[in-house]
């Protein structure tokens, strides 16, 4: 049995801004069931809501700063949650990155610095609590000076950082550097330096045993100048300690049978009830009741990372045919004022709502008959996978792990029972408006269109597989 510590700034249903809380609340779950000890370590928000029992555990005292641990579970398991508590640097309203206003915090720098340290000292067990991890597996740039710190360590575990997102780096002024005390050793550019700013990303990049990306595809693209943000020298450099593990789907959480949000559930044998759901949506949304349109929706963060320019671009041509689009999200403010203007001139066709609403996002993915994931890049993904596991045909670009997980519809893959949704290449409007003309099409023959609906539902999105790539990497190292 392994001894594992898995850090992240966020994890569902703790606290969730993105995929990543999804991804950091579910594998631990699946290392667990393959019977490792595997605990998981995050910072303790005031906006972090544990539906366990949170009892006190010990106290550490770090860069002169009193810490204290908490101790829950993550619900509907035995994963021991750690929280670092220190209200000083944790306990205001807002996300884990920014205020209530949307400002990133200020001293972020210092808040993760900070949290990093704590997980140093828990991983090499200075707080004497009898468990010192085998391998620390790191999640993104808020976690990246783990690895960095562990490095100088003697006799210290195993690291793996994983990538979910390259957009994302942790990048700050070089006076950060004397500000939160990191050692000289570390400060170079085949080191944290980064153009001369701290980079918080590099800590994972250069010194973790192990880096992994959250999908086959990924782990590619990133080596290159496109999605490299020009960390793809240091990563091709990597290449034999870097790899893809594809994300899995929350079946707990995310399966049209037990969906606890859905009053209409479904399953592949009784398909026919996705209808009721669809004319729910509709209903929130005030749009005509109508079961034979088209209802594409998309859920996601509105930035241009998920192609919301090409969506904009292409929803007057969209808006002249015979369909209806639900939105839900929110994001750059300029994409959704647009959004919002597009959404009044097209009352009868077009509904959006700007904000963050979980149990709306699992009635979208269920009473949608398309899902829009036109990305410009996409590290993994999941709404695609929660899309096809509720019947909703997605439409992605060929990037990441959407290229892992969709089969394209062709004549051969209609054929062989493989086909599950639209994929296109190009990342322009005139690309993704050709797919949608290709998805009417196919929504025009029921037969075909039921045939994708059921190859994507029956597609294994499970944990299982990636969590055994991952105990395998442990294992390795
Ligand atoms: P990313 O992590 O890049 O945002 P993913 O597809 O990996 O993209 O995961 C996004 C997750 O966040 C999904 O669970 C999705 O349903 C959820 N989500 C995104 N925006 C919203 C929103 N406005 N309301 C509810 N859930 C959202
Ligand atoms: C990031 C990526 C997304 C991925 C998620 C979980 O937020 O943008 O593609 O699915 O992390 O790994």
């Amino acid at each position: 049995m392994k001894k594992i510590l898995f850090v992240t700034s966020e994890a569902h249903p703790l606290i969730k801004t993105g995929g990543l809380a999804d991804v950091c609340g579910s594998l631990p779950k699946a290392i667990a069931e393959l019977n490792q000890d595997i605990r998981l370590i995050i910072p303790n928000y005031q906006a972090l809501k544990s539906s366990e029992s949170v009892r006190f555990l010990f106290s550490l005292r770090v860069d002169n700063r009193n810490i204290n641990i908490l101790e829950t579970k993550l619900p509907d398991s035995n994963v021991l949650v750690w929280l670092v508590d220190y209200p000083t640097f944790y306990n205001f309203p807002g996300n884990p990155y920014v205020d209530e206003f949307g400002e990133p915090w200020a001293n972020n720098a210092e808040r993760f610095a900070l949290f990093c340290r704590v997980v140093v000292e828990v991983a090499m067990d200075r707080a004497y609590q009898d468990w010192k991890p085998d391998v620390v597996h790191c999640n993104d740039w808020q976690c990246g000076l783990v690895p960095a710190l562990l490095s100088l360590e003697n006799n210290r575990p195993a690291t793996v950082f994983t990538i979910h997102n390259m957009a994302y780096q942790g990048l700050f002024p070089v006076s950060d550097v004397v500000l939160l005390n990191l050692p000289g050793q570390l400060w170079h550019p085949a080191g944290l330096e980064f153009h001369n700013r701290l980079s918080f990303i590099k800590g994972g990049l250069v010194y973790a045993d192990f880096v992994t990306t959250v999908s086959p595809t990924y782990a590619l693209e990133i080596q290159t100048p496109e999605y490299g943000y020009g960390l793809e020298g240091l990563l091709e450099y990597r290449k034999d300690s870097l790899g893809g593990i594809i994300n899995g789907v929350d079946l707990d959480q995310w399966d049209p049978k037990t969906d606890v949000y859905l009053s209409h559930k479904f399953s592949t044998k009784t398909l026919d009830k996705k209808r009721l759901n669809k004319a729910e949506l509709q209903a929130k949304f005030a749009l005509p009741i109508n079961d034979s349109v088209p209802l594409f929706g998309l859920i996601g963060r509105l930035v241009e990372q998920k192609g919301i320019d090409l969506i904009l671009e292409c929803l007057p041509e969209l808006m002249g045919m015979d369909v209806q689009f639900i939105l839900l999200g929110s994001g750059d403010k300029d994409f959704e004022k647009q959004l919002e203007e597009l959404a009044l001139q097209y009352p009868n066709k077009m509904a959006i709502k700007i904000g963050y609403d979980e149990s709306l996002a699992h009635l979208i993915e269920a009473g949608s008959d398309v899902f829009l994931m036109p990305s410009r890049f996409e590290p993994c993904g999941l709404n695609q996978m929660y899309s096809q596991r509720y019947g909703t045909i997605p439409i992605v670009r060929k990037t990441g792990g959407l290229a892992d997980t969709v089969t394209d519809t062709l004549p051969e893959t209609l054929l062989n029972n493989s086909a599950s949704g639209i994929v296109f290449n190009e990342a322009s409007a005139s690309s993704l408006l050709e797919a949608i003309k290709r998805t009417l099409i196919l929504y025009s023959v029921p037969d075909s269109w039921k045939k994708m609906q059921l190859n994507g539902m029956k597609k294994d999105f499970s944990w299982q597989k990636s969590a055994q790539e991952y105990l395998a990497l442990y294992d390795s190292l």
